[in-house]
Protein backbone atom coordinates (compact mmCIF):
# COMPACT_ATOMS: atom_id res chain seq x y z
CA UNK A 1 0.00 0.00 0.00
CA UNK A 2 1.06 3.70 -0.83
CA UNK A 3 1.59 4.81 2.71
CA UNK A 4 4.51 4.57 4.99
CA UNK A 5 5.30 6.04 8.59
CA UNK A 6 7.95 9.03 8.45
CA UNK A 7 10.01 9.90 11.47
CA UNK A 8 10.52 13.84 11.78
CA UNK A 9 13.42 15.63 12.99
CA UNK A 10 12.99 17.21 17.01
CA UNK A 11 14.95 20.09 17.93
CA UNK A 12 14.27 20.44 21.77
CA UNK A 13 15.99 21.80 24.30
CA UNK A 14 14.83 22.40 28.16
CA UNK A 15 12.25 25.20 26.74
CA UNK A 16 10.29 22.15 24.96
CA UNK A 17 10.09 20.84 21.43
CA UNK A 18 10.06 21.90 18.16
CA UNK A 19 9.83 19.96 14.72
CA UNK A 20 10.34 21.79 11.08
CA UNK A 21 8.99 20.28 7.93
CA UNK A 22 10.20 21.73 4.22
CA UNK A 23 8.90 20.16 1.03
CA UNK A 24 11.61 18.11 -0.66
CA UNK A 25 13.67 17.74 2.54
CA UNK A 26 11.56 16.12 5.47
CA UNK A 27 8.38 16.09 3.70
CA UNK A 28 8.89 14.22 -0.25
CA UNK A 29 7.13 16.95 -2.05
CA UNK A 30 6.36 20.22 -2.31
CA UNK A 31 4.04 21.54 0.10
CA UNK A 32 1.16 22.67 -1.71
CA UNK A 33 -1.59 23.32 0.92
CA UNK A 34 -1.91 23.12 4.95
CA UNK A 35 -4.93 22.38 6.76
CA UNK A 36 -5.91 21.50 9.87
CA UNK A 37 -8.71 19.17 11.42
CA UNK A 38 -9.79 20.42 15.22
CA UNK A 39 -12.92 20.71 17.60
CA UNK A 40 -14.00 17.04 16.65
CA UNK A 41 -16.56 14.95 18.38
CA UNK A 42 -14.75 11.22 18.52
CA UNK A 43 -17.84 9.65 16.93
CA UNK A 44 -17.44 10.91 13.73
CA UNK A 45 -15.83 9.67 10.81
CA UNK A 46 -14.41 12.20 8.56
CA UNK A 47 -12.69 10.97 5.41
CA UNK A 48 -14.73 8.65 3.67
CA UNK A 49 -13.00 9.57 0.39
CA UNK A 50 -9.69 8.48 -1.72
CA UNK A 51 -7.73 11.03 -4.25
CA UNK A 52 -6.47 10.07 -7.85
CA UNK A 53 -3.89 12.05 -7.74
CA UNK A 54 -3.18 13.87 -4.69
CA UNK A 55 -0.37 12.59 -1.59
CA UNK A 56 -0.96 14.20 1.66
CA UNK A 57 1.03 13.68 5.07
CA UNK A 58 -0.88 13.75 8.00
CA UNK A 59 0.01 14.73 11.79
CA UNK A 60 -1.67 13.94 15.14
CA UNK A 61 0.48 17.84 16.20
CA UNK A 62 -1.92 16.85 19.11
CA UNK A 63 -3.98 13.74 20.46
CA UNK A 64 -4.54 10.97 18.71
CA UNK A 65 -6.88 9.79 15.54
CA UNK A 66 -6.91 6.70 13.85
CA UNK A 67 -6.90 6.26 9.80
CA UNK A 68 -8.30 3.38 8.34
CA UNK A 69 -6.30 3.20 5.06
CA UNK A 70 -7.15 1.02 2.10
CA UNK A 71 -5.77 0.82 -1.39
CA UNK A 72 -8.41 -1.88 -2.65
CA UNK A 73 -6.56 -4.86 -1.00
CA UNK A 74 -7.90 -4.67 1.94
CA UNK A 75 -8.22 -2.25 5.33
CA UNK A 76 -5.48 -1.07 8.14
CA UNK A 77 -5.40 0.66 10.77
CA UNK A 78 -2.75 3.22 11.73
CA UNK A 79 -3.52 5.55 14.41
CA UNK A 80 -1.48 8.79 15.08
CA UNK A 81 -0.60 9.97 18.31
CA UNK A 82 3.17 11.57 18.19
CA UNK A 83 3.73 14.69 16.91
CA UNK A 84 7.23 13.61 16.04
CA UNK A 85 6.06 11.74 12.89
CA UNK A 86 3.31 11.04 10.22
CA UNK A 87 1.99 9.44 7.82
CA UNK A 88 2.49 9.93 4.20
CA UNK A 89 -0.95 8.46 1.98
CA UNK A 90 0.14 8.50 -1.75
CA UNK A 91 -3.07 8.41 -4.38
CA UNK A 92 -5.59 5.83 -4.28
CA UNK A 93 -6.00 5.14 -1.25
CA UNK A 94 -9.49 5.21 0.78
CA UNK A 95 -9.23 6.96 3.98
CA UNK A 96 -10.99 7.16 6.82
CA UNK A 97 -10.44 9.22 10.08
CA UNK A 98 -12.06 7.92 13.26
CA UNK A 99 -11.59 7.62 16.66
CA UNK A 100 -10.85 11.49 17.18
CA UNK A 101 -9.56 12.18 21.31
CA UNK A 102 -10.97 14.78 22.51
CA UNK A 103 -8.17 17.10 21.68
CA UNK A 104 -6.92 16.28 18.59
CA UNK A 105 -5.48 18.43 15.96
CA UNK A 106 -4.98 16.84 13.14
CA UNK A 107 -2.05 18.44 10.19
CA UNK A 108 -2.27 17.87 6.93
CA UNK A 109 0.11 18.99 4.36
CA UNK A 110 -0.64 18.07 0.55
CA UNK A 111 1.23 18.23 -2.33
CA UNK A 112 -1.94 20.16 -4.60
CA UNK A 113 -4.47 22.36 -4.19
CA UNK A 114 -7.95 21.81 -3.30
CA UNK A 115 -9.61 20.10 -5.78
CA UNK A 116 -12.67 18.42 -5.50
CA UNK A 117 -12.46 16.64 -9.23
CA UNK A 118 -9.57 14.82 -7.56
CA UNK A 119 -12.21 12.79 -4.81
CA UNK A 120 -13.77 10.06 -5.09
CA UNK A 121 -16.43 9.97 -2.19
CA UNK A 122 -17.76 6.56 -2.98
CA UNK A 123 -16.04 3.30 -2.15
CA UNK A 124 -17.67 1.03 -4.96
CA UNK A 125 -16.21 3.41 -7.54
CA UNK A 126 -12.80 3.50 -5.71
CA UNK A 127 -12.84 -0.50 -6.00
CA UNK A 128 -13.43 -0.20 -9.61
CA UNK A 129 -10.79 2.83 -10.66
CA UNK A 130 -8.56 0.82 -8.05
CA UNK A 131 -8.73 -2.43 -9.57
CA UNK A 132 -8.82 -1.65 -13.05
CA UNK A 133 -5.67 -2.71 -15.43
CA UNK A 134 -2.95 0.45 -15.37
CA UNK A 135 -2.61 -0.38 -19.35
CA UNK A 136 -5.55 -1.72 -20.46
CA UNK A 137 -4.46 -1.77 -24.55
CA UNK A 138 -1.67 -3.90 -23.23
CA UNK A 139 -0.86 -6.89 -24.59
CA UNK A 140 1.26 -9.60 -22.65
CA UNK A 141 4.10 -10.73 -24.40
CA UNK A 142 4.72 -14.56 -22.31
P1 LIG B 1 -14.21 17.45 3.89
O1 LIG B 1 -13.57 16.98 2.61
O2 LIG B 1 -15.65 17.09 4.11
O3 LIG B 1 -13.34 16.98 5.14
P2 LIG B 1 -12.91 15.47 5.53
O4 LIG B 1 -12.15 14.93 4.37
O5 LIG B 1 -12.09 15.63 6.77
O6 LIG B 1 -14.14 14.67 5.79
O7 LIG B 1 -14.04 19.05 3.93
C1 LIG B 1 -14.88 19.87 4.75
C2 LIG B 1 -15.10 21.18 4.03
O8 LIG B 1 -13.87 21.87 3.85
C3 LIG B 1 -15.70 21.00 2.65
O9 LIG B 1 -16.67 22.01 2.46
C4 LIG B 1 -14.55 21.23 1.71
C5 LIG B 1 -13.68 22.20 2.49
N1 LIG B 1 -12.24 22.07 2.19
C6 LIG B 1 -11.60 23.12 1.58
O10 LIG B 1 -12.20 24.17 1.27
N2 LIG B 1 -10.27 23.02 1.34
C7 LIG B 1 -9.56 21.92 1.68
O11 LIG B 1 -8.33 21.86 1.45
C8 LIG B 1 -10.25 20.81 2.30
C9 LIG B 1 -9.51 19.55 2.68
C10 LIG B 1 -11.59 20.92 2.53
Amino acid sequence: MDIARIPFQIHGDSRGMLVALEGMRDVPFDIRRVYYIFATCESVRRGQHAHRTLTQLAVAVRGSVTFLLDDGSGPAEVTLDDPASGVLIGPMVWRELHHFSEDCVVMVLADQLYDPSDYIADYDQFLREARAPAYPEAVAVA
